[in-house]
């Protein structure tokens, strides 16, 4: 490769969004790799949306930013999971980054936007440097602006007395993207554009990964309200007032498929004496039957607008009953000594993974139909491909033609295959019941005595 000629870009430079190509232009002939540059800054419309760029130029180091350094980005690399072998790919990205003033000035205003300007979210603008670094090291570019958050999330663990080693496993989300990326490219190093702005939640210091699952504490919002009963402890869920099901349960239009001869609305009244409603099964579907829940014995344990503990389940596999019923035991009590002013009691989540569909679909394990059975399950809305790109890294795969490597993939491709509607589901877990967990506290027994359920 011919050395690069650099250009120091120091100082105020009177570039607004429109200037951004006219940096280019200007170091064209200085960099062999400018004249590829042009490719993403020619679009006016686009340009726009590269906020406070002059304000980026203006505050441009005139050292290599830190996170462009070796001694940083080998640093950072290590607590986020990924191993030694990746350094020669991130020193020969990083130094031809440094040496192009234009890669060296656009890495240095997204690592701002990311992390200094939380109120820009156009990420899905940020250009693809394909041309400009090549296919193996293209997006190592954003490998890199991700790997940046490491000190701010250590500052912000220290400040806050978190362990050291919590702080590694909330790191390691970034190898946890980067090994997504490795399988969808056939092995190659980096991230993708759009797993990047998830960094934000780690530099905040919301968001920790205890265990195999991730945490943040966040209102509580369109799940059911759910009671226990004083007497015998039972818990009942109510869906939420005008919900349109389908026959069996399901949330209506999955797919866009509505269920004109059995489909049905549920009702949500409360007065001062009971609740009446629609309760949702454990087992994750709405049931048709209306119960009066009086509040002498039903108290209201989770509610729209309470908080909970928002979980995040990042990829790796091996998600047993037990190891994720052991990171629920883990976020509850960190997360009650570290935000001491936001109680919940409930954990949540949302999630393709709570499909109760995986209980016909074989794998070589059945972790999750049994983490499943230690929740209370309940439907939501679904588009038909809700966490397909997590199996099969596309968003709408074929399932005659998708990867079949492994038993999640061929599983769910033969279940599409034969013709089933693809569904997602949610889970709650009161904080409460932790201890019972394990014995499939929601489920057994089901339904509450009494009720006529
Ligand atoms: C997919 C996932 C649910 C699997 O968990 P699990 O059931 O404990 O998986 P196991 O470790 O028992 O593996 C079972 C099989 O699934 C495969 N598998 C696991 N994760 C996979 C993935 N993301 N894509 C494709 N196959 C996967 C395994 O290779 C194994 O296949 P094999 O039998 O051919 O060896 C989960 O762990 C995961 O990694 N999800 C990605 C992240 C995600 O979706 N988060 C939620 C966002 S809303």
């Amino acid at each position: 490769m011919e050395p690069v000629k650099t250009a120091v870009v120091t100082g105020r430079h009177p570039f607004d969004a429109r200037g951004f190509a006219e940096l280019f232009r200007s170091l064209e002939g200085v960099d062999p790799y400018i004249q590829h540059m042009e490719e993403f800054s020619a679009d006016p419309a686009q340009l726009r949306d590269w906020y406070d760029w002059e304000e980026s130029v203006a505050a441009l180091p005139e050292e290599v930013p830190p996170f462009l350094q070796p001694a940083e980005f080998r640093a950072n690399r290590e607590f986020c999971g990924l191993g030694s072998e990746v350094d020669p790919q991130l020193d020969e990205a990083a130094s031809r980054i440094a040496q192009s003033p234009a890669l060296r000035l656009l890495a240095w205003h997204c690592f701002r936007l990311l992390y200094e300007h939380l109120e820009y979210n156009e990420f899905r603008h940020w250009p693809s440097l394909e041309q400009a670094l090549g296919t193996e090291l293209h997006c190592v570019f954003y490998l890199l602006v991700a790997m940046g958050m490491v000190p701010r999330v250590r500052e912000v663990h220290a400040k806050m007395g978190v362990e050291e080693q919590v702080t590694r496993d909330t790191c390691s989300q970034v190898a946890s993207v980067a090994s997504n990326y490795a399988r969808l490219t056939g092995g190659k190093l980096g991230v993708t554009v759009r797993t990047v702005y998830w960094m934000r939640h780690y530099t905040a210091g919301r968001l920790f990964r205890l265990g195999r699952m991730e945490y943040m504490i966040r209102p509580y919002r369109s799940g059911p309200t759910v009671y226990r009963n004083r007497e015998t402890d039972e818990v009942l869920a109510l869906a939420p007032e005008g919900m349109r099901f389908e026959g069996e349960g399901y949330v209506d239009g999955t797919a866009g498929r509505f269920d004109v001869e059995n489909g049905w609305t549920s009702t949500f009244a409360e007065d001062d004496d009971a609740v009446t409603g629609y309760p949702y099964s454990p087992l994750g579907m709405a049931v048709r039957r209306e119960v009066r829940l009086p509040k002498s014995t039903w108290d209201c344990v989770l509610k729209h607008g309470d908080l909970t503990l928002d979980m995040h389940i990042p990829a790796g596999g091996r998600m047993s009953a037990e190891v994720s019923g052991d990171s629920m035991r883990r976020a509850v009590p960190f997360f009650r000594q570290h935000f001491p002013d936001e109680p919940f009691d409930s954990i949540t989540c949302y999630s393709w993974i709570f499909n109760t569909q995986f209980e016909q679909i074989p794998m070589s394990s059945t972790n999750l139909a049994d983490y499943q059975h230690e929740l209370y399950l309940f439907p939501i809305p679904s588009s038909g491909k809700d966490g397909l790109w997590f199996v099969f890294l596309d968003d709408d795969p074929d399932p005659a033609t998708a990867p079949r490597d492994t038993s999640l993939r061929r599983g769910v491709a033969d279940f599409l295959l034969a013709g089933n509607t693809w569904r997602c589901g949610a889970m709650l877990y009161l904080t409460e019941d932790l201890e019972h967990y394990g014995t499939q506290r929601y489920r057994s027994p089901w339904p509450p005595a009494g009720l006529g359920l």
